[in-house]
């Protein structure tokens, strides 16, 4: 092998979001007025079409994106919460791309600043305003995203019990959209009942559009699979119209497991690689069932059996701890906007009928 040559027989593909990518061009096309709302399944692709948006829209227009990536980070404490939003700017420093933008100290201010922030003697929300204002006077748009906001949910203002930082941010997002125009706002999260909570919310909820990113459907996954080379650049095999209907049988359109079936065809024959598959997700339905309260779980879960969805108002509240408990444990998905219930896949769903079929 020619060792100079930067290659790899599988790279990470990026399939179709036409639709997505539109709807967010949109968005960003009009003066800031709500707050935009990001949910789906664990995994649905809600970061990566994020990126792959701003990416293209920096290179088009005047755009200041803050990207902040609460996965990434540990937040626990309101300290935590000022070092992941601010960082002091030494002069000099050069302006850093969005990639390198995304975790820490979104907000470039200078030590002074720090000193009062920290002292308690500046509002941070006033110097985050402060900043957005300036970006528009000099004509650059400016877009907060944070994606998966849910992780600030345990943190409070100055550390006081009473006053939780998250509904502080809210009030922050609605002054800065539907108030005072001043900045795109787009908030991500696969927390299905941090969603709910903000749905509910009747204030929220009128200052807010929910958007909904899930897996692939099923011609963007054949598209995907019946041109690995031009998508994956795998040039080792090919699948024909058969394999990949094998392969939405089982996944469906999760993108992330179809990228780990791709990777095991390397060694492995299709039959095989599905056969294990469907053993895994089984084994895994298995592993959460087991516990005292086995019964009742599985009386819920084979309500999956002939259905696709459940709908909050058909469970009883003893039922919605365990749904919720599973909801939690990623086994199945709460789309917050239809209340309903249903697995976070087609695997998932696979492997909870074969946990009953044996
Ligand atoms: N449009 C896409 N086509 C192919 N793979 C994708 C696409 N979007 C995301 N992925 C892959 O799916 C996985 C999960 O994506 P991610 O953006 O982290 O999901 P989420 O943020 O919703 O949890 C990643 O491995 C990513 O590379
Ligand atoms: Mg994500």
């Amino acid at each position: 092998m020619d060792k100079d040559k930067f290659e790899y027989r599988q790279w990470v593909a990026f399939i179709n979001r036409e639709t997505e990518l539109n709807d967010l061009r949109n968005f960003i096309d009009k003066e800031p007025s709500e707050i935009l709302f990001i949910h789906g399944p664990k995994s649905s692709g809600k970061t990566t079409l994020l990126y792959k948006f701003f990416e293209q829209m920096e290179k088009e227009q005047k755009l200041d994106v803050k990207f902040l990536n609460l996965r990434k980070t540990f937040t626990n404490v309101y300290e935590d919460f000022l070092k992941a939003f601010f960082s002091v700017e030494t002069s000099g420093e050069k302006k850093e791309t969005l990639t390198s933008n995304i975790n820490i100290g979104i907000f470039k201010i200078d030590a002074a600043i720090e000193k009062k922030i920290l002292e308690k003697r500046a509002d941070p929300f006033k110097v985050m305003e402060a900043e957005l204002m300036d970006l528009t006077q000099k004509r650059i748009k400016p877009v907060l995203i944070i994606d998966e906001l849910q992780a600030l949910d345990k943190i409070y203002l100055d550390n006081d019990k009473e006053r939780q930082l998250i509904t502080a941010l809210f009030n922050f997002f609605v002054a800065m959209t539907k108030e005072s125009h001043l900045a795109h706002i787009i908030i991500a999260s696969s927390d299905g009942y941090f969603i709910d909570r903000v749905y509910t919310d009747s204030r929220l909820k009128k200052t807010s559009t929910f958007y909904k990113v899930d897996y692939l459907a099923k011609k963007d996954v054949m598209e995907w699979l019946l041109n690995l080379e031009k998508y994956s650049k795998i040039k080792d095999y090919t699948l024909t119209e058969a394999d990949a209907e094998k392969i939405w049988e089982t996944v469906g359109g999760s993108m992330w497991e179809i990228q780990d079936i791709l990777s095991l065809l390397f060694e492995q024959p299709l039959e095989k690689v599905i056969y294990l598959y469907r053993e895994r997700l089984r084994s895994l339905i298995v592993d959460y069932v087991v516990k005292p309260e086995r019964k009742e779980i599985e009386k819920l879960l084979r309500l999956f059996l002939d259905r696709d969805e459940l709908s909050k108002e058909d469970v009883s509240s003893d039922d919605e701890i365990l749904l919720r408990d599973m909801v939690r444990q990623n086994i199945l998905y709460f789309d917050p906007t239809k209340a309903t219930y249903y697995p976070q896949g087609k695997s998932y769903h696979l492997g909870i009928r074969s946990y009953f079929k044996r």
